[in-house]
């Protein structure tokens, strides 16, 4: 490892690292040690530009002062108080500030910790509702090929990414998925919402022909599916799987883990897109990633029929130990703050345009089959080197990561998503080290 004078080099060797090759990483370890607005640090010193919001979390920047100010006010007052027939005020607020930019009719709020929290959350909370209600023969998932929505076995049971699921058992029973949407010889380089593909909601129809829409409950998908490296979902699609679910009297789960908080150059992609979820999985950017937390929000319609209906005292047995933790509360209200007073949703919007150009200008670098984006999200599709997929885009990561770039790359396709941030000459930078990297990868 190379180090600059202040840097005191870590044993690598207890520590297992999640979604890594420990191999590789512990043989060329890239270690960041501070963060600041656009920037990392590297343990060399090297300033390395972040161009993918730490993992599509750090929406607001690094290191941002009214957040780890909030944080550490609470943190003396109050360390910790949980939430199971007991409360404390600042869970409540959180939730409220939270309700107040959530939009429909998602104001009742489920704290939890994680994304993958969140989506298992709202799983049991589509099942439970439906039993609530006198629906209990309601109990099948519906997911989609290449989903990600995170690491619990409902998330990997819902999810479509084959390496995440063939490891880990048959996961829940009564799942099935819808097809994914990626169409590339029709959509190939597609700027914002593909034009073909709306018909593929219509699958919804097949697995309802299937099981019949008295056995299912919910169907879940991420509005820009992210993860498996940025599928825009094609014009009229997300309407039509609406109208689906509304038809068989089937809830509608956004997964907004990533398209939440501004992504998409609007709030959430419910917003952006005008299609109302029945509930939204929410995390990363709800704190900024400084305290990890997560959150549902519900329809008023299925807390109410909670409280209505449930004939137990508690109408849902589930929640975190963590759930409303003090310090996550703290830091989600700075950060929602943070989001209104400077704009940064809109301001998201507003760079959409330039963000486009400047990586459509990428079509004619070396190894690109295709681009997709959409607000401040992009996909870069490589050709695999022939009999080592996911190896080029590998090798690219490192040329960044070398150059002063911090890229996310998932199979063959390097993903962008920088804090909403971002300059136009960052932009620019972005874009040019790409192509370098490119230029130098065989
Ligand atoms: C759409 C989606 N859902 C869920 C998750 C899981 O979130 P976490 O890693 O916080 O559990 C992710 C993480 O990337 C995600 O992109």
């Amino acid at each position: 490892m190379t180090n600059d004078t202040n840097f005191d080099a870590p044993n690598l060797d207890a520590l297992w690292m999640p979604f890594t090759s420990n191999r590789a990483f512990k043989a060329r370890p890239k270690l960041l040690t501070a963060a600041k607005g656009m920037y990392y640090t590297a343990h060399d010193g090297r300033e390395i530009l972040d161009g993918t919001s730490g993992l599509w979390c750090v929406n607001a920047g690094h290191g941002r002062e009214a957040i780890t100010a909030a944080i550490t006010r609470q943190a003396a007052e109050m360390d910790f108080a949980h939430s199971f027939n007991m409360g404390h005020p600042l869970a409540f607020a959180f939730a409220e500030r939270l309700a107040r930019v959530t939009p429909f009719d998602l104001k009742r709020i489920f704290l939890t910790n994680s994304g993958s929290e969140s989506v298992d959350t709202a799983l049991k909370i589509a099942l439970a509702y439906q039993r609530v209600r006198g629906q209990g023969t309601k109990t099948r998932l519906i997911g989609r090929e290449r989903a990600y929505h995170g690491v619990g076995f409902g998330g990997i049971s819902v999810g479509g990414i084959v390496k995440n699921r063939m490891w880990f058992g048959p996961g829940l029973p009564g799942v099935d998925h819808l097809r994914h949407t990626h169409l590339p010889d029709l959509n190939r380089f597609s700027q914002g919402q593909p034009e073909h593909g709306a018909d593929l909601a219509d699958d919804l129809e097949r697995l309802v022909q299937l099981h019949d829409a008295s056995t299912i409950a919910a169907v879940i998908v991420e509005p820009v599916m992210g993860s498996t490296g940025v599928l825009v979902p094609p014009k009229g699609y997300l309407q039509r799987l609406r109208a689906l679910c509304d038809q068989y009297d089937i809830l509608l789960i956004f997964d907004e883990v990533i398209t939440g908080f501004g992504r998409l150059g609007a709030a959430f992609g419910a917003d952006h897109f005008g299609v109302r979820p029945d509930m939204m999985c929410l995390a990363k950017g709800l704190t900024n990633a400084a305290v990890p937390a997560g959150a549902v929000a519900v329809s008023t319609r299925i807390y109410d029929t909670f409280m209505q209906m449930s004939e137990t005292p508690i109408e849902l047995f589930h929640g975190y130990t963590y759930s409303g933790h003090p310090l996550a509360c703290a830091a989600g209200i700075a950060t929602l703050d943070i989001y209104e007073s400077e704009g940064l949703f809109a301001r998201a919007g507003s760079l959409a345009g330039y963000w486009q150009d400047a990586l459509h200008s990428l079509k004619d670098a070396r190894h690109v089959s295709d681009i997709r984006n959409i607000g401040l999200v992009g996909g870069i599709e490589l050709e695999p080197r022939p009999g080592m997929a996911t190896a080029r885009a590998s090798e690219v990561f490192d040329r960044c990561y070398d150059k002063g770039l911090l890229i996310r790359v998932t199979g063959d396709i390097i993903a962008l998503s920088p804090p909403l941030i971002v300059e136009k000459d960052q932009i620019d930078r972005i874009v040019t080290t790409i192509r370098e990297a490119l230029n130098e990868t065989p």
